[in-house]
């Protein structure tokens, strides 16, 4: 794939790179945009997926525009909130920082709508032409820091951390299983790790990062209800950390495994995984035990 024409996916990610590295800014079309980044749950897939979108303020809450750049259909992260609301949003600070927290959408309708939508088109004259090219009324989405202190959103927000540590244990072991049968010895076979295998490993680091980019999110939430939980949350989110650093070695040797060449061998990606699989497993374990009795708010 070539810098200069990357597909929308790498496109994509891209933006999302530039987002986290840089406080929230991105140049380039971007510059002077105010971008938010939201993970939302694949309506479809289950899988978590980030999406940069443009946003404006409106009192405490943060306002997105499902626009798709005028496009003929709504863009994916909006399927994805009507089907899950909640979701998690980064958005920059005014000291250079990027936070992250968990929110629950609800599209607006009617006069409430439109009023919106004709401020952001004021703000920025691009949404005139969107709303212009399209058939579509373009939703405009309302997002709403959670209330941590209604039991049944803590609670769905533990039976959804223990979905996605299920998920993720399965997308995992499958993960394994398939590297395993894969050739060890260098200079044989198949010495490259083939296209499926490549992007079945980084489907599965992004959904794991997505994961925990949620949760950092949300900690800070969960922080703030229960203080008790600090320590604890202090310790997940160290854990997160080095956990990140695998999934990037990870994703280097993927990256290397799909070059053409002879003298590779998928040795190292199976012990980097071994390590992954280790790490996550004492992880989720200790995720679940300290977190699911504040969240089930002793009922579990
Ligand atoms: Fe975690
Ligand atoms: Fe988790």
């Amino acid at each position: 794939m070539s810098e200069q024409n990357p597909s929308p996916a790498e496109f994509n990610r891209q933006v999302i790179d530039e987002f986290r590295a840089n406080g929230g800014r991105v140049g380039g079309m971007f510059e002077g945009v105010s971008l938010v980044l939201l993970t939302t749950t694949g309506a479809r897939t289950g899988r978590l997926r980030t999406d940069p979108a443009v946003y404006a303020r409106d009192g405490d809450r943060i306002l997105v525009f499902a626009s798709n750049a005028g496009g003929p259909k709504h863009p994916d992260w909006y399927h994805n909130m009507l089907a899950d609301p909640r979701l998690t949003v980064e958005v920059g600070t005014d000291d250079g920082r990027v936070e992250r927290y968990v929110v629950t959408a609800e599209s607006l309708h009617g006069t409430e709508r439109d009023r919106l939508y004709q401020e952001q088109c004021e703000r920025a004259r691009a949404f005139t032409a969107y709303q212009a090219a399209t058939t579509r009324i373009i939703p405009v989405v309302a997002l709403r820091r959670t209330d941590l202190t209604d039991p049944a959103r803590t609670r769905a927000i533990g039976e959804f951390l223990l979905r996605v540590h299920g998920e993720l244990r399965e997308g995992l072991a499958t993960l394994l299983d398939d590297v395993d049968d894969h050739p060890a010895a260098p200079g044989v076979a198949a010495p490259t790790l083939g296209p499926r295998l490549a992007t079945h490993c980084l489907t599965f680091c992004t959904a794991l990062h997505g994961h925990h980019t949620n949760e950092d999110g949300a900690f800070t939430d969960f922080e703030r209800q229960f203080p008790e939980l600090a320590p604890a949350l202090a310790q997940l989110r160290r854990e997160h950390a080095t956990v990140a650093r695998t999934v990037t070695s990870i994703e280097t040797l993927v990256a290397e495994l799909t070059t053409p060449r002879t003298d590779r061998d998928v040795h190292k990606l199976r012990a980097e995984l071994a390590s992954l699989t280790a790490d996550l497993e004492a992880h989720f374990a200790r995720e679940e035990e300290r977190l699911l009795p504040a969240l089930f708010g002793g009922t579990h």
